[in-house]
């Protein structure tokens, strides 16, 4: 089956085509960073406009580059939520209205569900893919969650961010060192030149048990910190890079020490990373290191794959929609929507 996946939940149009058989045809990704820098965070309205201008020349652009006519697309996938609202209603109204014209289906598909399932894409690449049962880390901008999942749509929540996301920490850390939006990857490369030695920043909610998180005291800890090493108003770039290092530190120790303990928990070996922040490189290695060494497999996606992007999208809506889901009369799009209420397709079940 052909699929063809919109994204545009945030600030970054993504569109995909996805062929069962032959694996990713194509892949366009437009990033709205430069339009929502100057504000330091994403605006809705003009994510919005931006989507709208974007998607359609997106879709024509793939539809070359894999080769496919109009014809060929035999589903349309689109991501229903969780989401900015007006930007998810570029993508799904485009995607029915596509899907209607062609007579064929359409699905709309949970966010978090396409980032959960993105690593199986190494699939046609002769890569690894994860086996059900296991636990995945679903670090972004806006979620940092452990689930545990037994199968397409099988997922049980273990625990969340009680407070902010791995991805909103990094953004917001970023902002207090002067560095630009989204901060994760700049934070990260900052970090490179920290010492990592000179702070010692608090690991949150590790000493109780447990699997949720919290972000928010150590941001305000990173603040601290920031103010105190102020001189005239000013960090000093050293400082600065300390700082990330530190502030970096505390937010892996603290994603490895749940994995951890979510693994344990649940009696499993392997562990699904995905999201923004799984594109971090001392996450993957401290990952890799310490759970490699109780003998568990840790798996990710491609770092292109990692963000939010087209492919995940039309892959996860293929996957259902060969099993027969498709979008009713009543289909709707969702700013809020818990991963867990979501179900395995019917056929699959
Ligand atoms: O999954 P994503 O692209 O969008 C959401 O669904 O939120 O994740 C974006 C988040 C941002 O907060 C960004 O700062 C963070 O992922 N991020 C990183 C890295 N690359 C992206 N955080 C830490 N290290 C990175 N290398
Ligand atoms: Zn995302």
């Amino acid at each position: 089956m052909r699929v063809l996946g919109i994204e545009t939940s945030c600030d970054e149009t993504g569109v995909a085509l996805y062929d069962t058989e032959r694996g990713l045809l194509a892949d366009a990704l437009y990033s709205q960073i430069d339009i929502h820098a100057e504000y330091g965070g994403v605006v809705p309205e003009l994510a919005s406009r931006d989507h709208v201008r974007k998607t359609l020349p997106l879709i024509d652009q793939v539809l070359a580059e894999g080769g496919i006519a109009r014809g060929d697309i035999e589903g349309v996938a689109y991501t229903a939520g969780p989401g900015l609202v007006g930007a998810l209603m570029v993508g799904a109204t485009l995607g029915r209205a596509i899907a209607a014209g062609l007579g064929v289906p359409s699905l709309g598909v949970h966010h978090m569900e396409g980032h959960l399932l993105a690593p199986m894409l190494a699939q046609h690449e002769a890569g690894a893919v994860p086996e059900y049962p296991f636990v995945a880390l679903l670090v972004s901008g806006g979620h940092t969650q452990l689930v545990r999942v037994d199968g397409l749509g099988q997922y049980a929540l273990l625990g969340e961010s009680l407070d902010d996301a791995a991805g909103e920490a990094f953004d917001k850390t970023a902002k207090m060192l002067g560095l630009p939006y989204p901060g994760g990857p700049h934070v990260a490369r900052l970090a490179e030149q920290g010492d990592p030695a000179r702070f010692e920043f608090p690991r949150p909610m590790v000493k109780q048990g447990g699997l949720d998180f919290s972000f928010s005291g150590l941001k305000t800890h990173t603040l601290a910190t920031v103010r105190a090493h102020e001189v005239d108003g000013k960090v000093s770039d050293q400082d600065k890079a300390d700082i990330a290092r530190a502030f970096e530190a505390a937010v892996v120790d603290t994603l490895v020490i749940k994995c951890r303990r979510a693994l344990k928990q649940e009696n499993l070996t392997r562990l699904v990373m995905a999201g923004g922040v799984s594109a971090n490189v001392r996450l993957r290695a401290a990952l890799e290191e310490k759970l490699g060494k109780e003998r568990c497999e840790v798996f990710y996606p491609a770092p292109k794959l990692c963000t939010d992007n087209g492919a995940m999208i039309a892959y996860a809506g293929a996957l259902r929609m060969a099993a027969g889901e498709c979008d009713g009369p009543d289909a709707e799009v969702r700013a809020r929507w818990p991963m867990t209420e979501l179900t395995a397709p019917k056929a699959a079940a």
